[in-house]
């Protein structure tokens, strides 16, 4: 039995890539284990997002968690901002990291590129991440590859800290899927999919209708040959569809590799998109009977309750251990 938590920013509806390098894997990981799943709207709001969007964005989000499988019998599932431990431990976090490692991430690196003013929340997000994971005395971490570093940096600064101050926090691990951690644009499959690429092509989205599953399945850029083999570097476009194909079918790439020997790109393109129809097609059902429901508000209610109680207890112990406050209170 391992402690869990993951979260996810309420940007725009989850696309493919959010379900099966991260989603998929918080509700498998339900079986056995205490998990508790986040919507990160503070993380969110790093860069500027319109009020009534984001409102709208959060309340899919719950709904989708729960469409996709989480059961708030079992987890705990929460707002981030409902629970401001979070941003206090996180200015804690802060204090304990150097700019110079905030400034390595690759994640700041790309959002700050070309911007003449860079918002210091998109430095400081890190910091705030780790927060998130070490108030729950996180054991485990299921992300896409693309939150590793991040992960590597919660750590060091829980590390850091414990070495300092005293054995305050637990040391995280990452839990990475061997397939699905990276689900490259279906445009450019050398780039990750990524939920602010303007072309509208790239990114499969949750909710998306069959009609626009199949249209973006049937265009995503392959190569030139006619074989379908899995080979990330020289068919980065076919690669990416045998990973998406594997896991919503639940056959191995291997098999799938050897089941389309000697068939042509359109009748492979056309099973993909039946498999990924079929696998959000029962989300997206159950999702407009959530969306409108008062049973989405009880469970984010009691999800922020439950949470608190874990998360302002680790609060009071790296407090107490930074001597902030007053010790006789604690
Ligand atoms: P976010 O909201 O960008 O993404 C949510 C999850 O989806 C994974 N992911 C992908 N997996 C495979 N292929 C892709 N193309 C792809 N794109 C995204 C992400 O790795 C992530 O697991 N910083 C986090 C949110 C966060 C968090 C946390 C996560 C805040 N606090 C604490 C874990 C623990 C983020 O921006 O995820």
């Amino acid at each position: 039995m391992a402690k869990i938590f993951s979260g996810v920013q309420p940007t725009s509806i989850p696309h493919l890539g959010n379900y099966l390098g991260a989603m998929r894997n918080f509700v498998t990981l339900q079986d056995g284990n205490e998990c508790i799943y986040c919507i990160v709207d503070e993380h969110a709001i790093t860069l500027p997002q319109d009020p009534g969007e984001i409102q709208r964005n959060i309340r899919n989000l719950a709904a989708l968690y729960l469409a996709m499988g989480i059961d708030p019998k079992r987890s705990i599932l929460f707002i981030q901002s409902e629970v401001p431990c979070h941003a206090q431990l996180g200015w804690i976090m802060q204090c304990v990291s150097y700019m110079g490692e905030l400034e390595r991430m690759t994640q700041f690196k790309d959002k700050s590129k070309g911007k003449t003013s860079v918002p210091a929340g998109l430095l400081t997000y890190p910091p705030l991440m780790a927060a998130d994971i070490l108030l729950y005395n996180t054991e485990l971490v299921p992300v896409g590859a693309d939150q590793k570093q991040h992960l590597e940096l919660t750590r060091n600064l829980a590390e850091r800290f414990n070495n300092k101050y005293g054995d305050v926090f637990v040391i995280p691990e990452p839990y990475i899927p061997p397939v699905g951690a990276r689900i490259m644009s279906l445009a450019e499959p050398e780039k990750k999919m990524s939920k602010s690429d303007t072309n509208r092509k790239a990114t499969i989205f949750t909710l998306d209708s069959e009609k626009d599953i199949i249209k973006k399945i049937k265009g995503a850029t392959t190569d030139d040959e006619a074989e379908i083999r899995y080979d990330r570097e020289k068919k980065p476009g076919i690669s990416n569809l045998l990973d998406i194909f594997s896991i919503c079918s639940g056959r191995s790439v291997e098999e799938l590799v050897n089941a389309y020997q000697g068939k042509g790109y359109g009748e492979f393109k056309t099973d993909v998109a039946e498999a990924v129809s079929g696998t959000l097609r029962p989300i997206r059902e159950r999702y407009n009977n959530l969306i409108e429901s008062s049973e989405l508000d009880e469970v984010l209610d009691e999800g922020a309750e439950r949470a608190y109680d874990i998360a302002q207890q680790t609060l009071k112990k790296a407090e107490k251990a930074l001597g902030i406050g007053r010790i006789s209170r604690h």
